[in-house]
């Protein structure tokens, strides 16, 4: 249980749901993390029952993502790992879709994910080091969803900068790989369930049961889940691994 012994790990969006157990199935593996959220309350709560670091972050603001790295790279030493995971979730048919839901979520999910990237692999750079990236992607990001369409567009430009940016950063030793989820449950999934009951007029929980009932597994997945994937991409066993979206998802796509 030591296959990060020694390594550092920030981790976006780490106060709860799959950034949390990325960030407890880390420390088992022997790394030190920092639980990086917008929600500092409860990311600090979460840090003080795992043994992590909590750290404050806005990734839609610079300064924040700023004072967010240098402090995380103060405080644990450096990074060697970054999880991109923090993101939001909104839907709407495309003729409802608002220019503020839009400008949200790609300042969250899209600029956030990018600015962070960029920050923390200046960090690795200058440690001379190398590093791992891994970038949260989705399988809305590998097809559209009629009534997803922002979602479902951030998500893809997750693939497509995990790939520009595994290609440029392979030449510092940065490997940037990404994880495309199915469908998880959680308090993210939680809040999904109840915007699809609103637009199809179904019960709450009804739409859980649809898409767990939908997965070739047989079930929705948990965070726990898509542990073994965080742990190997960041591990010596991934070292040759570039530019790559794998999708944890119970059969759900294949590609
Ligand atoms: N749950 C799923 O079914 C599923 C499926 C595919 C992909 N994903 C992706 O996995 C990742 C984690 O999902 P989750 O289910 O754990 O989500 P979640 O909603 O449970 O957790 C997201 C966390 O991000 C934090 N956050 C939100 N805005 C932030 C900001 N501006 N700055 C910093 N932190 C912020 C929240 O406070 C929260 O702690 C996301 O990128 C999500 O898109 C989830």
């Amino acid at each position: 249980m030591t296959r990060l012994a020694g390594k550092t790990a920030l981790i976006t969006g780490g106060a709860r749901g799959i950034g949390l157990a990325f960030a407890r199935a880390y420390i088992a593996q022997g790394a030190q993390v920092a639980l990086a959220d917008i929600d500092l309350a409860a990311a600090q709560r979460a840090a003080d029952e795992i043994g992590a670091i909590a750290v404050q972050v806005d990734v839609s603001d610079q300064a924040s993502i700023d004072a967010c790295v240098n402090s995380t790279a103060d405080q644990l030493g450096g990074i060697d790992i970054l999880i991109n995971n923090a993101a939001l979730f909104d839907m709407a048919p495309i003729v409802d879709i608002t220019r503020a839901s839009y400008d949200r979520l790609f300042s969250v999910n899209v600029a956030g994910s990018l600015f962070m990237l960029q920050a923390v692999a200046k960090v690795m750079i200058a440690q001379g080091r190398g590093g791992r990236i891994i970038n949260m992607a989705s399988q809305a990001g590998r097809r559209g969803e009629a009534l997803v369409g922002v979602y479902c567009a951030t998500k893809a430009a997750i693939i497509s900068l995990t790939q520009s940016a595994g290609l440029d950063l392979i030449k510092h030793g940065i490997n940037v790989n990404a994880i495309a989820p199915g469908v998880v449950d959680g308090e993210h999934w939680t809040h999904v369930d109840a915007l699809f009951a609103k637009a199809e007029g179904l019960q709450p929980g009804e739409k859980k049961a649809q898409v767990g009932a939908a997965v070739p597994y047989g079930r929705m997945g948990t965070a726990d889940d898509l542990t073994g994937m965080a742990v190997f991409l960041a591990s010596p066993d991934a070292e040759y691994i570039v530019a790559q979206t794998y999708n944890v998802d119970g059969g759900n796509w294949m590609n």
